[in-house]
């Protein structure tokens, strides 16, 4: 199971702690771990947009952007080890077992990965390469938080499929 690179977010991985002690099938695991790792993506790439808000008011530290380069980097690790999780074995796989008429939907949501993963790793090496004004770390700000906003609608619409998925297998669909 992909480790959260961001340590300090979330300490223990899904499937040896409590929260997860009650589950009954390694199906069960592996939704509650994928709920866990939609909130922490949600959580750091909304703590990453308000981080790089805030920087003009400390455009002279270099130390700080240093601290959110590493975020960046962090972030992005974060993001490609999430998608690898969700695609072990073929992407929602045991859910399209399941539900093989949510295939369609599964695959473009899948694209997704690739134009979100390119989309992200962008911003990332302009973060690097950039001069450290106010100008760029505004700009940058603002293309993380569009970025935010569309990774959530991806992950809002994973755990729909996934829903309807559960939904048919409880109707024995
Ligand atoms: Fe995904
Ligand atoms: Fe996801």
């Amino acid at each position: 199971m992909p480790q959260n690179p961001i340590k300090s977010f979330r300490e223990t991985p899904a499937a040896v702690s409590g929260f997860v002690g009650d589950a009954r099938t390694d199906g069960e695991l592996w939704v509650r771990e994928l709920d866990l790792q939609h909130l922490d993506l949600r959580g750091v790439f909304v703590m990453l947009t308000e981080r790089i808000e805030r920087v003009p008011t400390i455009d002279d530290r270099s130390d700080s952007h240093s601290d959110l380069l590493e975020f960046v980097a962090d972030a992005s690790q974060l993001l490609e080890a999430h998608f690898a999780f969700e695609e072990a074995g073929g992407y929602l796989s045991d859910v399209l077992a399941i539900a093989p008429r949510l295939s369609d939907r599964a695959a473009r949501l899948q694209r997704d990965h690739d134009h979100l993963a390119a989309r992200f790793s962008k911003l990332a090496t302009y973060a690097r390469g950039m001069r450290a004004t106010y100008q760029n770390w505004k700009r940058l700000g603002m293309a993380i938080g569009e970025f935010t906003q569309d990774l959530r609608l991806h992950e809002s619409e994973e755990n729909r499929l996934i829903q309807e998925a559960f939904l048919d297998d409880l109707g024995g669909g």
